[in-house]
């Protein structure tokens, strides 16, 4: 690990032009790699970001309720000690505004903004053979080259906005939570349909029908939510949490999910219907994603999923008091977890509000929108001021799919992953030479809580980088039996899990329609998968062609 701020080398701040590096995206990812090639490389390194800030996901989701998941103390960069002293979180789950501030902080205490450009989404970047130069092109047309060209772009970043017959018509407003405005929505006095039940629908939910007139709900796939039981960081844990970071480093690079908690090793079969139950409970009350961890094969058997599925259940019912729209909200087709499962905040009470309205678009589908509302299949319209598409995104692929990337010979991106991603290590895409594409597709990313996997990536990126340097090497580029393996080792993995169960998941790809079903994240875990990599770095970038 790259973990001192003594090894910083004075970099290079440069405009357009010719650079060692060009980085897509100034989240923690982009951010993060700027600051190792810059400052610990010596390398002349700029990034191009769509956004007028940094932040990434957190520039970009400013819906009512957005907060993370992840807990405070592991949602963060673990890469430098003054780092971790100087910063406090307030609350178990930092919300969208505070996450924002940390990675402004960020980008200022290392003085990473002089070479930011904002405003800058990048439309296509083409690799010219001969030179062994990536062009970069802009959609206001400015041009950059750079020797290697490194994707900070997201997991989630584009968004999915379905196509709804209609829309164009509405003469109300519509948002999606991804592209939220920067000003805020009021809903005040509105009636606000939202489509969606995901993770961020079932933060949304809760806040929304606070203020609205009227809250429609518009579900297509029923869903799991555990309680996140946020609340404000207590001194002592805010003490406990920098006093002990290095053990909480230890704990998140041990686990296969990058969470700073173990997993339980025991199997739910093995314990009593009492026990479980009880186990189940005190996790319930305890909150949030901890809950998965309760027992090792949740993921593994449908038997042992089916405990915690139909704990969940009885849940739903329990809490919801109207028992039809508990039996919507309870009739979910998947097992657990195989979605990402949500964490929320009132979520399920919100339903026994009486400004709350439930519609279950997988009975009656939505038909159109007209110029008022919504128009579900059985005739049914339901006025509106405002729709909320929490439809989230066109996940993995899609933000490196929107520019037109082009390698060796002119091959495309788009043609190289017709019937899906193929990597190598989701690092590297074979005729594609020095591009690297951080928590790209064939890596545990979304699996992982991010900022471990982010971590990760760009220390082995900013490692490959310094001994192609070491060694006079100019050029590094997967190889095809490389990819072919590693794709069946990825395929193997979420087979090895309940993970493909889930028909529609955007694991899957199947959220957008026409998008090839492939399992896209590394299900085999972060702690095997850092593993692996550094093992190929230690047998000199096995499966990766190096030439000089
Ligand atoms: C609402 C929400 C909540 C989340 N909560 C959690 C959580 O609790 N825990 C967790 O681990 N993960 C969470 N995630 C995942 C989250 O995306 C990652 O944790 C992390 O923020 C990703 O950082 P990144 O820098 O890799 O990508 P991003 O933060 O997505 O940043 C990518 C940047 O690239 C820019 N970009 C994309 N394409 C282009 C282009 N063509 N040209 C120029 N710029 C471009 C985008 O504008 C964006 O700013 C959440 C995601 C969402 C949407
Ligand atoms: N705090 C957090 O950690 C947090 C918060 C928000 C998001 N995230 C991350 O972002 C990911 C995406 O979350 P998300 O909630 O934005 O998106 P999502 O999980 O993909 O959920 C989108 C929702 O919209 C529905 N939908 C999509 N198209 C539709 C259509 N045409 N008609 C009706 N319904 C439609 C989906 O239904 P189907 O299920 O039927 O497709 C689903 O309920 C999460 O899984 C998580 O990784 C994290």
């Amino acid at each position: 690990m790259l973990d001192s701020t003594t090894q910083v080398a004075q970099g290079r701040s440069v405009g357009a032009g010719e650079l060692d590096a060009l980085i897509i995206g100034a989240g923690f990812s982009g951010l993060y790699q700027l600051l190792c090639l810059r400052d610990r490389l010596g390398l002349s390194a700029q990034v191009l970001e769509a956004g007028e800030g940094v932040g990434g996901t957190w520039y970009w989701n400013r819906y009512p309720g957005a907060r993370c998941d992840s807990e405070s103390h592991s949602y963060a960069y673990y890469f430098s000690e003054e780092l971790l002293q100087d910063w406090t979180w307030s609350e178990r789950y930092p919300a969208q505004p505070e996450i924002l501030r940390y990675l402004n902080h960020v980008a200022d205490r290392f003085d990473l903004r002089r070479d930011i450009r904002f405003g800058a989404r990048v439309t296509a970047a083409h690799y010219d053979a001969a030179a062994n130069r990536w062009h970069v092109r802009t959609e206001s047309g400015d041009r950059y080259t750079a020797k290697f060209l490194i994707t900070a772009v997201g997991c989630l970043s584009s968004a999915n906005i379905p196509d709804i017959p209609g829309l164009d018509g509405f003469t109300g407003r519509w948002y999606h939570t991804g592209q939220w405005p920067h000003e805020g929505v009021d809903f005040t006095g509105k009636r606000v349909g939202m489509i969606g039940t995901g993770s961020t629908g079932i933060q949304a939910a809760p806040v929304i029908a606070a203020s609205a007139a009227h809250l429609t709900v518009f579900q297509r796939t029923a869903n799991y939510s555990i309680p996140a039981r946020n609340a404000p960081l207590t001194e002592e844990f805010k003490r406990w949490a920098k006093e002990n970071a290095a053990e909480i480093r230890r704990v998140m690079h041990s686990t296969p999910n990058g969470h700073p908690f173990a997993i339980a090793d025991r199997s739910a079969l093995d314990v009593s219907p009492e026990a479980r139950q009880a186990i189940y409970e005190a996790a319930w009350e305890k909150g949030g994603l901890q809950f998965r961890a309760t027992f090792r094969d949740l993921l593994l058997d449908k038997t042992a999923n089916d405990t915690a599925a139909e704990f969940l259940r009885a849940k739903i019912r329990e809490i919801v008091k109207d028992p039809a729209t508990a039996a919507k909200l309870a009739d979910i087709d998947h097992p657990f977890a195989t979605k990402r499962p949500p964490i929320d905040t009132g979520y399920f009470e919100t339903y026994n509000r009486d400004n709350v309205t439930l519609v279950d678009v997988r009975a009656t589908p939505i038909e159109c929108i007209t110029p008022t509302g919504i128009l579900t299949r059985d005739g049914k319209e339901y006025p509106l001021d405002i729709i909320v598409f929490a439809t989230g995104f066109d996940a993995m692929t899609g933000p490196l799919l929107r520019m037109d990337i082009r390698g060796r010979d002119g091959l495309s991106l788009r043609e190289a992953w017709q019937a899906g991603p193929r990597s190598y290590l989701g690092l590297q895409v074979a005729g594609f030479p020095n591009l690297f594409t951080i928590t790209g597709p064939g890596s545990p990313s979304v699996l992982c809580n991010m900022p471990v996997a982010i971590e990760q990536h760009v220390e082995w990126i900013t490692h490959c980088i310094a001994h192609m340097r070491a060694h006079g090497m100019e050029r590094i580029e997967a190889q095809p039996e490389a990819v072919d393996r590693w794709v069946e080792h990825v395929n193997e993995a979420a087979n090895a899990t309940l993970l493909p169960q889930a028909k529609h998941s955007w694991y899957l790809g199947a959220n957008v329609p026409g998008k090839p079903r492939v399992f896209m994240p590394y299900a085999g875990g972060m702690a095997r998968y850092r593993e692996i990599c550094a093992n190929v770095a230690a047998r000199g970038y096995d499966g990766f062609t190096l030439s000089g």
